[in-house]
């Protein structure tokens, strides 16, 4: 028997509902050639991220320079209370790219009888693993999952949700790794899924010193050196790549026109390799633009939100002034 509430399935933890919306695929071929083919040459961060790449990212978050995983969880542990108050009883959770849950259970043990958690990404697979993992920690919750590209939209209308208060929770400040116009777009299309009432809780790493903030991106380890380079290891295994990943080292700048750290792989000498049937060349010292973390002020963060009609209700920080999360809510229409 399937219950539909609790969605579980003889005693077995099962999801409520996996809606696939078909993101197309991305093409890593496509894309590298024509990243490859720029001036300055640069590649997508969404590429990082296949099983090693994650893996390494996973380490990332452990390691002591990088402060904002952890700085985040804290905040996290501490609101509680507020984000209960905020959300209510019978809160819809909803998670844009929720990789690993680590941090939404933050959240879900926070809130008062949460109706319901809805998992969304891009993978189907590691998706449903995830959200079947929730669903299993918490069996009186309407767990579901949606295979979808979050930069395209959010098509939440045809879900069959609870019609609680939806909170949109967005951590980690992946925020930053869009440019401002694609993070306006970003969060206009949240916007466009929400009704009054709804919110966005997310997260978004603050300005600050900038030798903190490069030391975060370029550890004493070289975890994050490997994380980047994993790149061009991905090119070689999966596009038939010719590049020599000794000749590459990894580089991380604090861009302070543009309030990001960048990361770049830069060549060591001049070299030319193969990707597939094309050929391409690197002058020594050329570098590849793998990364963008873009850095927010209190005003900058601000400025953002209300530019897409929402306006911020609350934001906490740490004691440092290190990492901060809001809470946005829809702006009354003018
Ligand atoms: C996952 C985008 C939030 O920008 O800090 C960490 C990715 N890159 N170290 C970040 C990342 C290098 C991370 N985000």
């Amino acid at each position: 028997m399937h219950d539909r509430a609790s969605g579980r399935l003889n005693g077995h933890a099962a999801l409520a509902f996996f809606d696939d919306q078909h993101p197309p695929a991305g093409d890593f071929l496509a894309d590298v050639l024509d990243g490859f083919s720029r001036s300055p040459k640069q590649l997508a961060p969404v590429y990082f991220y296949d099983a090693a790449g994650s893996a390494i990212f996973d380490e990332i978050t452990q390691l002591p320079e990088y402060y904002v995983t952890r700085t985040e969880l804290a905040i996290l542990d501490r609101i509680g209370p507020e984000l209960a108050a905020l959300a209510g009883p019978g809160a819809v959770v909803i998670e844009p790219g929720s990789g690993s849950s680590v941090k939404v259970r933050k959240l879900l043990d926070a809130l008062s009888e949460p109706a319901s958690y809805v998992g969304l990404d891009i993978s189907g697979g590691h998706l449903k693993a995830a959200c079947l993992e929730i669903a299993e920690a918490y069996p009186d919750l309407q767990v579901g999952a949606v295979c979808a590209d979050f930069t395209q939209g959010l098509d939440l209308s045809h879900l069959p949700l609870h019609d609680g208060k939806r909170i949109l929770f967005f951590p980690g400040s992946t925020v930053g790794n869009f440019e401002p116009d694609g993070a306006r777009r970003l969060l206009a299309g949240f916007r466009q899924a929400m009704r009054p009432g709804d919110a966005v809780l997310i997260g978004a790493d603050r300005v600050k010193d900038p030798a903190r903030l490069v030391a975060a991106y370029d550890d004493a380890q070289g975890v994050t050196a490997r994380f980047n380079l994993n790149l061009v290891h991905r090119i070689n295994r999966e596009l038939g790549g010719s590049i020599n990943p000794a000749s590459l080292s990894h580089r991380a700048i604090w861009n302070a026109d543009k309030a990001r750290i960048e990361m770049h792989l830069v060549a060591g000498l001049a070299q030319e390799f193969q990707i597939g049937d094309s050929t391409f060349k690197l002058r020594e010292g050329e570098s590849i633009h793998t990364e963008n973390s873009h850095k927010f002020t209190q005003e900058s963060f601000t400025s953002l939100a209300e530019s897409v009609g929402f306006r911020v209700r609350s934001t906490w920080s740490d004691d440092a002034e290190l990492f901060s999360l809001h809470w946005l809510e829809p702006a009354a229409k003018a």
